[in-house]
């Protein structure tokens, strides 16, 4: 679908007239730093180009209707403002609707009247390159203008977008994907500290090379339960390493002081779960310096790294996404790649010379078919800037 058809189709869905605004929010990739934000660690994520593109327009009544033209055989799911409740058939709409919510819930913010508002998005679903998250920080920006609630930053939207995820919608994220959806630049990544929220742009110069998604296509049942399994094991991890060292989470530990004192952590997979949390996190670090100093060759083997821990230590890759990684790892010209979003599947990112996209994706997706029978698919992606109110027509 062109983006100015969203038009057309808001028109038919929801009828003409009145002050119909436009308003895009990108998707993210996370290019190190997985698995830190909880851990009070750092990430460094950026936003694309891809991303959910939304119409919006102000109503009389207290009734919210949302569209989605992904879904298009779908009926407008239509909450009232009076009743602001998750609901298995909204389906999606949960996520837009739990912002809502979570305005009221966090910052008093109740809309007089409701609204109309009709998204499509071109990030393929459930790649792990966060589209709910996109839709949340979307929602929060077509509000804010909507309803003229200036005093709302960026990073508040973020951290509303997230507890609407946390509380309404009941997935435990952490503040990685809403923060780099709404504070995206274009050409950079952020270099968050998820500790306190203090975060950096970091220029992304790739003369001659690209940052190529791989998409796994394949999505493993019980994400969320996992997920939240390696937040809890990481959580006692440091219960037990709070009983001899003052911090207030794992980012906070350098490699050495873990080292020192991981054999207090008695569960011997907490301690490999926190041995990912502190060594990803120094990785992250690391890496970020790599970049500035224009080291891009140990950029790429800290993104190696990343993913091996993320395979043996914290353990949420799986097969699909291995075999994607080993086999990007053999093609001369890639200069790192791994594992990226929350895991058990999803997307993997790698930075790859541009001679090279062409022999990645013709070899990665062949050796990818014929161990998996799945036909891959592969993006190379741009930088962009964060959500926002735009005009498509231009
Ligand atoms: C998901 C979560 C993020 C982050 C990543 C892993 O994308 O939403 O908060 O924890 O997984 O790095």
């Amino acid at each position: 679908m062109k983006q100015a058809e969203l038009r057309q189709k808001f028109e038919e869905v929801f009828g003409a007239g009145g002050d119909i605004r436009e308003y895009f929010s990108p998707g993210r990739v996370n290019l190190i730093g997985e698995h830190t934000d909880y851990n009070g660690g750092h990430v460094f994520p950026c936003a694309l180009t891809l991303g959910t593109y939304g119409l919006a327009r102000k109503r009389e009544d207290a009734k919210i209707r949302f569209y989605s033209a992904n879904m298009a055989d779908r009926a407008p799911v239509v909450p009232d403002l009076s009743d602001l409740t998750y609901r298995e058939e909204y389906g999606w709409a949960n996520y837009p609707l739990g912002v809502v919510w979570a305005l009221r819930e966090q910052k008093g913010l109740i809309l007089d009247r409701g609204f109309d508002l009709a998204v499509y998005g071109d990030i393929p679903n459930g790649s792990g390159l966060s589209s709910s998250a996109s839709l949340e920080v979307l929602t929060g920006v077509v509000i804010r203008d909507l309803y003229g609630f200036e005093g709302l930053t960026n990073i508040d939207l973020a951290l509303i977008g997230q507890y609407g995820e946390n509380h309404f919608n009941g997935c435990n994220c952490g503040i990685m994907d809403q923060f780099a959806v709404a504070m995206g630049r274009k050409d950079a990544a952020i270099f968050l500290d998820c500790a306190d929220l203090s975060y950096e742009y970091a220029p992304i110069r790739l003369a001659d090379a690209k940052i190529l998604i791989s998409n796994s296509k394949v999505k493993h049942s019980l994400v969320e339960s996992a997920y939240n399994d390696r937040r809890n094991e990481c959580a006692e991890a440091l219960r037990d390493l709070q009983s001899v060292l003052s911090v207030r989470s794992l980012g906070e530990l350098d490699a050495a002081t873990f080292e020192a004192h991981a054999d207090r952590i008695k569960d011997p997979v907490c301690r490999r779960r926190a041995k990912h949390a502190v060594y990803e996190n120094q990785r992250t670090i690391r890496a970020v310096e790599a970049l500035k100093s224009g080291q891009i060759e140990m950029f790429g083997q800290l993104m190696n790294a990343s993913h091996i821990s993320l395979r043996d230590d914290y353990e949420v890759s799986c097969r699909e996404v291995d075999i994607l990684v080993d086999e990007a790892w053999k093609i001369p010209g890639v200069i790192g790649s791994r594992i990226t979003g929350g895991g058990f599947g999803g997307c993997t990112v790698s930075l790859v010379k541009n001679d090279a996209i062409d022999p990645f994706i013709d070899r990665v997706g062949s050796a990818y078919r014929e161990k998996t029978g799945i036909e891959a698919e592969f993006y190379a992606v741009e930088i962009g800037d964060g959500a926002r109110r735009v005009t498509l027509s231009e």
